[in-house]
């Protein structure tokens, strides 16, 4: 087992790919401490994981955007099992449309979620991790967005920018205090984020189509593929990896398309 007995917050662990990876870090013998806004889905799951997988699961209702509630959290995990080896700061929302669409609210929802969640998740694992003997690893939750610029989710966009910068910043800062600091890129995953932007009664096909039109590898992956990679860098098997941003993107982050994937009929400048 690869993380066995290892003691593992996750945040947004109630769903998608935060679920996918509890499942696969439980199945590999993790202790694991599972944080999320939904009570119900999050209760069940650590349920599933003690009954199922060969680690354990505990569930704490968390909001990311409250210092208290993931200090709560983290404490949580090191009460219960003494020490702390990894966190995978997960939780996240979807914001697409426009800047100039886009309210000073959604401003401020998107960057409390995906960025102050993130630096709420490093701030309160970090003193437990650096007292850990063993070190430890934190694992960020970036996006394909978080290494290209995209034009129809600039907000997101620049959260995803943002976790990158906090990943490599705290990276070189505690490299010498064995704390491993990565993130991981995902591309389009068949999550319920990813369906959220299908309208009622609207064309599944088409919108899939759509969503992964910008993908080399014109398929949604699966959860399960991006919980492989974050397994990876969680555990000691990225011994010597850290700062980076692993794309788990279908060669998205990549480079440009194969000629005939583009479309000709645009209007020239
Ligand atoms: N699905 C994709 O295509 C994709 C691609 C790149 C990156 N990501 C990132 O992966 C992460 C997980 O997304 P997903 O696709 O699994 O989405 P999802 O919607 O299936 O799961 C997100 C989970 O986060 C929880 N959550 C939301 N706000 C929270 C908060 N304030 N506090 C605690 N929990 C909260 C939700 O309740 C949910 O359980 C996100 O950070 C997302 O940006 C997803």
């Amino acid at each position: 087992m690869r993380v066995s007995g290892e003691v593992v917050v996750v945040t947004g662990a109630a769903s998608g790919i935060g679920r996918a990876s509890a499942r696969l870090f439980g199945r590999e013998g993790a202790r694991l401490v599972l944080g999320d806004l939904d009570e119900a889905a999050g209760q069940q799951l650590a349920a599933e994981i003690g009954a199922d997988d060969a680690g354990a699961a505990m569930f704490v209702r968390t909001d990311v955007t409250s210092g208290s509630d993931v200090k709560r959290l983290v404490d949580a995990a090191v009460e219960r099992h003494g020490r702390l080896d990894g966190i995978f700061n997960n939780a996240g929302i979807s914001l697409v449309g426009s800047l100039l669409d886009a309210t000073e609210d959604d401003f401020d929802r998107v960057v409390a979620v995906n960025l102050k969640g993130v630096y709420l998740g490093c701030k309160h694992a970090l003193p437990h991790l650096l007292a850990n003997p063993s070190g430890g690893a934190i694992l960020n939750m970036s996006s394909n967005g978080g290494l290209i610029g995209r034009p129809g989710d600039p907000l997101y966009n620049a959260t995803k920018h943002g976790v990158m910068g906090l990943t490599k910043s705290l990276a070189l800062a505690y490299a010498d205090q064995r704390v491993r600091v990565n993130a991981v890129c995902p591309g389009p995953i068949d999550t319920p984020m990813v369906w959220g932007g299908l309208e009622a009664g609207g064309d599944r096909d088409a919108y899939a189509r759509r969503v992964v039109a910008s993908c080399p590898t014109p398929r949604l992956a699966s959860p399960e593929e991006v919980a492989r990679a974050a397994l990876f860098l969680i555990s000691d098997e990225a011994s010597f990896i850290t700062g980076v941003g692993l794309a788990v993107d279908g060669g998205k982050a990549a480079g440009v398309f194969k000629p005939e994937r583009y479309r000709t009929d645009f209007d020239l400048l």
